[in-house]
């Protein structure tokens, strides 16, 4: 069972999380990160960014993998999720952007683009702690239901109401691409610490479902009942269903 926290607000579990990854880079400068985009670890990057200015940590070595993105963005698009970890957690916390990666979404490579992922993974030694969002639909990363648990890094298609939920980061709805690329399940679960993030009551039925519903590919955030570490971080209103 995961370890559930519930925080009074955002900026209480942007603490939180921020904490963690202070004592993880202090243990570890060379840290690896799994990166969350969407509106759900904003608050936790925010805190981190203050963190690391406040106490002068030196980030250069830190490394991060971000868990989606778009397939067929043209690049440098403002939502593409390469364009979001620069704004949101590259620039803010000082990274080194050659150390962080994003899974590359152009159509041109994208055959290769998931196996080439995987090995840049592995060959940074793994995942120390992976920083998670969840979707209305239960998705983790973009691993719609139906998901296998054992997936790896490769092409999904996105569903409609995770469309129409993203459709607030571009100018029309038919402007949200039809499909990702994003790490598999059995790649999110490889990392060695998972911190799962939800907040208002638009998320209690996927948060219910994932820590406490059966394991199955239909609620693809039920998965993290299979990682023996993995706290996850909630307000009330995500808890409602618990
Ligand atoms: C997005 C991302 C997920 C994110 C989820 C929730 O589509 N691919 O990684 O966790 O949907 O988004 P939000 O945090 O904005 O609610």
């Amino acid at each position: 069972m995961a370890e559930v926290v519930i925080v009074a607000d955002e900026d209480a579990a942007g603490a939180l999380v921020a904490d963690a990854i202070v004592s993880l880079i202090r243990q570890k400068p060379d840290a690896v990160l799994g990166l969350a985009t969407g509106s759900t670890p904003l608050a936790s990057y925010r805190a981190l960014a203050d963190r690391i200015a406040e106490e002068r940590i030196d980030v250069r070595g830190v490394r991060g993998f971000a868990l989606d993105e778009y397939v067929g963005l043209p690049a440098g698009h403002p939502e593409s999720y390469r364009s979001v970890i620069s704004r949101e957690v590259v620039e803010p916390l000082g990274l080194t952007p050659e150390l962080v990666r994003v899974p590359n979404g152009d159509p041109a490579t994208i055959r290769t683009a998931g196996s080439d992922y995987e090995a840049a993974i592995d060959a940074a030694g793994g995942v120390d702690l992976q920083i998670l969002g969840i979707g209305r639909t239960g998705h983790i990363g973009f691993n719609e239901p139906g998901s296998s648990l054992a997936s790896l890094t490769r092409v999904k298609t996105l569903t409609e109401p995770t469309r129409v939920d993203n459709a607030r980061f571009f100018d029309s709805p038919d402007d949200v691409p039809m499909h990702c690329i994003t790490q598999g399940i059995g790649t999110i679960l490889r990392a060695r610490h998972l911190v799962l993030l939800a907040f208002g009551e638009a998320k209690a039925h996927a948060v219910a479902a994932a820590v406490e519903g059966p394991v199955t590919a239909s609620q693809p955030g039920s998965a993290i009942q299979l990682h023996p570490h993995t706290t996850v971080i909630v307000d009330e209103a995500a808890a409602a269903e618990l």
